[in-house]
């Protein structure tokens, strides 16, 4: 049954409750006068840094500074990932070495939240397996993170709230971002193409669009506050308006976006193949603002795999629609997903995602071994290949890339190409790095006045994975 919108946006007034208890924990550490520090962990997707970046906003009302390890924390909060078992197992290894901390300084809070919390059998085993764990909440629960925090701090018990929902819209939740040139803006929440391997319909709930009102308002304060550039992100962004009342498609959003004056750089993740229509293409090609760069996950070049992991496109289909964005923007930076060893993938189907990537010649891919995730339809598959015969398909799969990322990389090598500067490089102070429009990380000497400004750089050298230049 459709829900109607009062039942997906999360009243205002609830949103207000949760910044009385912000007020509420800011004074109970005034009182004990002392200036808490929170250390917070983020795996996964960009979505979940950006939901990190709301919890870090809560927090920081209420009074927190942030550290960079576990030692200086008095409250330690995990957002998780369940995309993969090695980004679960990672959480559970840190939950586990935190116990002999928490013995020697029981008022530390140990929370965890995010994607894994959203899975029952996992929840329990964090419950019942880390009673050093304090505060429990999942991805639907997330602007309740002040109620929660002030329990613990009250009551002294862990306190769970997890919640078996489609899930909600949180609307003006305080924020503190991690850049200050390049900023995410969520624009939909959640997924409805349960691809037979993924997890994230089940984590993240059904497919809900921000208002548009809201995303400019935020886009509009960003620019205000002098942030250059936009990431909008949803898991398909395509779907993006489908749930208004008054439907708007994501290129009529990209075009209000295009609008907002002193953002400069627009970019967008991800594009469902099977969604990703020539309206956007058109849009993509006329507006300038909008970055020529393309996130376009595949998954596989075998059409049996494909149908298989239920992604309702064809290897031919792909293709044609690559063919038609280059032809409309040439200089395209495209990238994409590959997962190696679907269940059903024989070694042919593997050989044509290697074919694939040769006739594309994607500028770089995300790859990434099947994981088994309980209670999507892929898991009660067989597999076909060994783990072995996987693992060398990888390495193959890598190097087959690695070779043409490096030619295409090459290839810039004496061009010219505006760099927007994000931030000083780690390692060398004189240094500082950007992306040129089509998201490529560029080096370059320099210094701190730089950043936020667009700047022409000769690239001088190439790596497989960064770009090296001389601003002009
Ligand atoms: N919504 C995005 C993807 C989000 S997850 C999209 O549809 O493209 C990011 C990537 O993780 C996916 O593109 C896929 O390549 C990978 N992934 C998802 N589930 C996986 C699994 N069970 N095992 C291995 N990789 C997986
Ligand atoms: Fe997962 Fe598919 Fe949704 Fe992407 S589109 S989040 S891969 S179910
Ligand atoms: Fe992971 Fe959740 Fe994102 S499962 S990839 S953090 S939506």
């Amino acid at each position: 049954m459709k829900r109607s919108r009062q039942d997906v946006l999360i009243p205002q007034e609830q949103i207000e409750k949760q910044k009385e208890y912000i007020q509420k924990i800011k004074a109970h550490y005034i009182g004990q006068d002392i200036q808490p520090l929170a250390f917070l962990v983020t795996y996964g997707c960009q979505q979940n840094e950006n939901d990190t970046e709301r919890l870090r906003g809560m927090l920081a009302e209420a009074g927190f500074g942030f550290c960079d390890s576990a030692e200086d924390a008095d409250l330690i909060l995990y957002n998780t990932c369940a995309i993969r078992d090695h980004a679960e197992q990672k959480v559970y290894g840190n939950l586990g070495a935190l116990k002999r901390l928490k013995r020697r300084k029981p008022e530390l809070i140990i929370g965890v939240c995010g994607c894994m919390m959203q899975q029952k059998p996992v929840a329990e085993r964090i419950r019942q397996r880390y009673p050093h764990v304090d505060l429990i909440f999942g991805t639907h629960t997330l602007y309740q993170l002040p109620e929660l925090l002030w329990q613990v701090l009250n009551t002294h018990d862990r306190c769970v709230r997890l919640l078996d929902s489609d899930g909600y819209i949180a609307e003006n939740m305080p924020i503190r971002r991690v850049g200050s040139v390049t900023a995410y803006v969520s624009i939909m929440y959640g997924c409805n193409n349960f691809c037979s391997y993924c997890i994230v319909p089940y984590v993240r709930g059904r497919e809900r669009s921000r208002d548009p009102e809201a995303i400019l308002r935020e886009v509009r304060q960003l620019a205000q506050e002098g942030y250059k550039e936009v990431m909008l992100l949803g898991q398909n962004v395509n779907s993006y308006g489908k749930d208004l009342a008054e439907p708007l498609g994501f290129a009529d959003l990209l075009e209000r976006v295009c609008g907002v004056d002193g953002i400069e750089r627009i970019r967008f993740m991800t594009s469902h193949p099977k969604d990703f229509n020539e309206k956007l293409m058109e849009t993509m090609a006329a507006q300038p603002k909008i970055c020529n760069q393309l996130h376009l996950p595949v998954q596989a070049g075998s059409n049996a795999v494909l149908e298989a992991m239920n992604r309702r496109y064809t290897r031919e289909t792909y293709l044609d629609k690559v063919a038609k964005i280059r032809s409309m923007i040439p200089g395209l930076t495209l990238t994409t997903d590959i997962i190696v060893g679907f269940p059903t993938e024989t070694e042919e189907d593997f050989a044509q995602t290697l074919s694939l990537l040769q006739e594309v010649r994607f500028d770089s891919i995300y790859s990434f071994i099947f994981s088994k995730r309980s209670g999507t339809p892929a898991a009660k598959l067989d597999m076909t290949l060994s783990d072995e015969v996987i693992h060398e398909n990888f390495d193959r799969l890598l190097e087959v890339q690695n070779d043409i990322s490096r030619q295409i990389n090459d290839s810039y090598i004496g061009r010219t190409e505006e760099v927007l500067v994000e931030g000083q490089s780690k390692t060398d102070a004189n240094m500082v790095s950007g992306r040129t429009e089509g998201g490529k990380i560029v080096h370059m000497q320099g210094g701190s006045e730089r950043i936020g400004t667009l700047v022409k750089v000769k690239i001088t050298a190439a790596k497989t994975w960064f770009l090296t230049g001389e601003i002009i």
